[in-house]
């Protein structure tokens, strides 16, 4: 099995607060950690640490050199992934004392994606090999009509949710990897069970994994509809933690 991440790459730089800052306010940070990051990276990263041949497609900036060593040393192939003219993206990160975030977000390199660069990538793979893809970078539904032309297995976390990604046509996409603020936005539903089911309504072909935070995940494979239930751990920092789906 091969897969293949079309994603974002970023520097994580994490703080340490108090609580997360409100409008209008200034407060002093506890501490900085710099970690390599992105949802397109951390997805690549969880897939090879399972032992999937994994590539990334990603673009980093002249200063992204570290975050190529950083894809190398997990086992990602590299051979798609660009440097282009800028500055890689990054995130600025407020971890509070139970362990929730907020994340802001500069898209830099990742946001620099463009057709020709896709179709030359795409060209490289086939039916068969699976496409996982984040909402961290442009050109997001070009990438679904090509893969989906090339019959590709489309896995999708549509994250962070816009405006853009909700007008798209997700009937392409085969496995649908999301969390219940993005089912609220893509069906109006509030409840898990009621946004599995709305879901499954407009795109008949395509699979389902609600992750529900702490309470697990809520699953739809083919017909069947199955809960799985998280791990127990204690939460020190969530960022992340959407990305990759840790189940018992
Ligand atoms: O989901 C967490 C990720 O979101 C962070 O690594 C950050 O870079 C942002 O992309």
């Amino acid at each position: 099995m091969r897969v293949l991440v079309m994603g974002s790459l970023n520097y994580d730089f994490v703080y340490e607060v108090d609580h997360i800052y409100r409008p209008g306010e200034t407060i002093e940070s506890l501490s900085l950690e710099t970690y390599y990051g992105g949802k397109g990276l951390n997805q690549a990263i969880a897939l090879g640490k399972a032992g999937v041949q994994v590539y990334i497609a990603g673009l980093v900036g002249e200063d992204g050199e570290s975050l190529r060593n950083c894809c190398k040393e997990h086992g990602i192939d590299t051979a798609y992934l660009k440097t282009v003219k800028g500055k890689s993206g990054h995130a600025v990160i407020q971890v509070d004392k139970n362990g929730q975030n907020s994340i802001l977000l500069y898209g830099g390199a990742n946001r620099s994606q463009r057709k020709e660069n896709i179709d030359e990538v795409l060209d490289n793979f086939q039916a068969g090999d699976i496409l996982l893809l984040q909402n961290e970078i442009n050109q997001l539904e070009y990438i679904i009509d090509k893969a989906w032309e090339r019959k590709m297995t489309i896995v999708l976390n549509p994250s962070p949710i816009n405006k853009e990604l909700c007008s798209y046509d997700l009937s392409q996409i085969s496995v649908l990897l999301l969390n219940e603020i993005e089912g609220e936005e893509l069906t109006g539903a509030a409840k898990p069970e009621d946004m599995i089911n709305a879901l499954k309504k407009k795109y008949r072909n395509t699979d389902i994994v609600l992750t529900l935070g702490e309470r697990g995940a809520l699953c739809s494979f083919r017909n069947e509809i199955v809960y799985e239930p998280s791990k127990k751990v204690e939460a020190v920092d969530t960022t992340a933690a959407g990305d990759t789906l840790f189940t018992d």
